[in-house]
């Protein structure tokens, strides 16, 4: 596929082109993951779907060139934008990890939504720590069976699960050490690490960390916690954001008591869920069928 098709499907250019379509594109275009990739990524912000956008905030921070950072930096500044898409231009700066755009991010640790200020905290603690000298290599670059950069490092030095568990769960601690608790239970991968991961969702501190739990659940495609994740998926109580996420982990576990929850919700009344389920039902389909590749061929992925 050329450049210019992947901009016409990704842009929707004759009004045509499904979502799941423009999302397949969005990741052949994170695999590219090149300058001309970041350019067509960039003109696709001028959509009005909360969900493309905050996707491509995700890939343009998972691509890590800090060429997309002058984009980034608009999304996160524009307050007439959805929490949800600056959130993830947020996390994005963090991911890219420049110690330049500690400034933009200090600049929102008071914003007015929750998930952005918590994010712009979680990052610029991850910059510093990523950039703190007296904290060892090893320590920073962990390798890990997930390729995505994650917004806090695993944390080595903690083996026992119960200790994992009691941070994660401790709302007391900052979210940077709960978040590397569970990145931590995420890389350990048991049964017990699912069940653990599972009970955040019902964490009532903080909508952020419930959406990357449900995040974290659905890159470790274990079936145990589909009930959990079909739980948030159908609280309508629950923030779209977090919802959203519980959809999307559904369509990648793709087992197949997730089929009926997600065609339930693919005309949720909250325009992000209803988007998520039609993605992630095409996800399903890619999990149940022989297609090697969700992103037409250049690479295996999970959505954020
Ligand atoms: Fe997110
Ligand atoms: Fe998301």
């Amino acid at each position: 596929m050329t450049y210019e098709n992947l901009e016409a499907i990704i842009t929707n250019k004759n009004g045509q082109i499904s979502l799941h379509k423009r999302f397949r594109a969005l990741f052949t275009l994170k695999n590219l993951a090149d300058v001309k990739s970041i350019d067509i990524l960039a003109k696709a912000f001028k959509d009005d779907s909360a969900l493309l956008k905050h996707e491509l905030a995700f890939v343009l921070g998972q691509i890590k060139n800090p060429y997309a950072i002058p984009i980034l930096n608009t999304v996160l500044a524009d307050k007439t934008e959805d929490p949800m898409v600056r959130h993830e231009a947020a996390e994005a700066l963090g991911a890219i990890g420049e110690p330049s755009s500690l400034n933009i991010l200090e600049e929102y640790l008071h914003d007015e939504h929750d998930v952005v200020r918590q994010t712009c905290e979680l990052a610029i603690t991850k910059i510093k720590y990523e950039n703190n000298k007296e904290i060892p290599e090893n320590q920073k670059n962990q390798t890990s069976l997930y390729t995505s950069i994650d917004p806090a490092p695993a944390n080595t030095k903690i083996q026992s699960v119960s200790e994992l568990r009691d941070i994660l769960l401790n709302t007391n601690l900052p979210l940077f050490e709960r978040y590397r608790a569970m990145f931590t239970l995420r890389n350990l991968g048991t049964t017990d690490a699912v069940m653990i991961l599972s009970q955040g969702l019902n964490d009532s501190s903080s909508a952020l960390f419930r959406h990357e739990i449900a995040y974290v659940l659905g890159q470790m495609q274990n079936p145990t916690s589909v009930p959990f994740l079909i739980e948030t998926l159908k609280n309508v109580n629950e923030l779209s954001m977090v919802r959203h996420e519980a959809a999307e982990a559904l369509g990648s576990i793709a087992t197949p008591e997730c089929l009926p929850a997600l065609k339930e919700f693919k005309n949720d009344h909250e325009r992000v869920v209803k988007e998520s389920c039609e993605v992630a039902l095409d996800m399903y389909e890619h999990e149940n069928s022989l297609e090697l590749q969700y992103a037409d061929g250049l690479g295996n992925t999970v959505i954020s």
